[in-house]
């Protein structure tokens, strides 16, 4: 029996990317689910199905009405998906407004999209680089657009709903999620430009895996309020990592050797905290970085 079975569960976002792979993996796995969206998805699937905005006091009022746990992941997505008003007001609002309400309601626990873009470096105008490899937690956070700002905030939201109210929440940073079509076709865009990826740290992660995440984060016996990056194992860059460290950040520091293609984040914690290992890995076959980068 999986520790989610009858629990209730509501899903912010459900009809995005990530949700509408989310909500079946977690009506598989016993849940009863709640969907808030702003958009209907005819395909879409659950227990009570909501059309409103994360941003509506009311609307997510009567999403949370007899619920146990909230996964969150409705937002702008991207830097440029609307005005920068838009885009941080709606992410950062909210995040406050569902943490806010599920802890006072006595949620017991949260799962909150995140963002490799907590960090402020994938989107940053200006030639930066990380300060070291692999990237964790510590790295030093350098933003300069508002969708970033907005995922940061969104953890310092997340802390303080829990010293508020108790509410256990796990922030997922998702690197670029997406299905085995569409990261294949980015694989495939780094063949001639390698260094594009390298803030990304050329990291990405299968739906299939950001739902199980999300299972894990939901049903881990962790307490507190924790964020921490994710990914696959390996990068989807089709170069051996240390290649393209040399190539493209010859000055930067390495913590430690990055065999092969793997991937320069440490994953650490999501394996400590949640025991998120990818199951889904995209088959890219490694290539000797050309001349030409090196
Ligand atoms: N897909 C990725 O590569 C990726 C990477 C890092 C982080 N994330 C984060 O994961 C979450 C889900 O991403 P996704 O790729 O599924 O995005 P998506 O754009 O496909 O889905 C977002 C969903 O949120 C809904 N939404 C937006 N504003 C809303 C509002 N005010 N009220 C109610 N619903 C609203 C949209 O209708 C949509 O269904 C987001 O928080 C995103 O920032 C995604």
């Amino acid at each position: 029996m999986s520790a989610l079975d009858g629990a209730r569960v509501l899903v912010t976002g459900a009809t995005g990317r990530i949700g509408t792979v989310a909500v079946p993996h977690l009506r598989e796995a016993g849940a009863h689910v709640t969907t808030l969206s702003n958009a209907e998805h005819p395909g879409l699937e659950a227990d009570r199905v909501l059309v409103g905005d994360t941003r509506s006091q009311e609307d997510v009022a009567t999403a949370l009405d007899g619920v146990d746990l909230v996964v969150h992941l409705a937002a702008l997505a991207h830097r440029d998906i609307a005005p920068p008003y838009d885009v941080y007001s709606t992410n950062a609002v909210s995040t406050f407004n569902v943490l806010a309400q599920a802890g006072a309601a006595g949620v017991s626990r949260a799962v909150v999209a995140g963002s490799i873009n907590a960090y402020g470096l994938p989107m940053n105008r200006h030639e930066v680089l990380p300060a070291y490899f692999p990237i964790d937690t510590d790295i030093p956070v350098d933003i300069a657009d508002w969708y970033s700002l907005s995922k940061h905030h969104g953890e310092s939201t997340a802390t303080m709903a829990w010293r508020q109210w108790g509410i256990d929440v796990v922030t997922l940073r998702f690197p670029h999620v997406h299905n085995t079509e569409a990261l294949l076709a980015a694989s495939k865009g780094l063949v001639d430009d390698p260094q594009s990826g390298i803030r990304e740290c050329w990291s990405y992660l299968h739906t299939l895996d950001a739902a199980r995440a999300i299972e894990l984060a939901l049903t881990a016996n962790t307490t507190g309020a924790h964020a921490f990056f994710l990914a696959a194992d390996e990068t989807i860059a089709p170069y051996r990592t240390e290649d393209l460290l040399d190539a493209f950040a010859p000055h930067t520091p390495r913590l430690r050797r990055l065999p092969g293609r793997q991937v320069p984040i440490d994953l650490t914690p999501a394996r400590t905290l949640i025991g998120f290992e990818a199951h889904h890995p995209v088959a890219v076959p490694t290539l000797d970085l050309p001349e030409r980068f090196r």
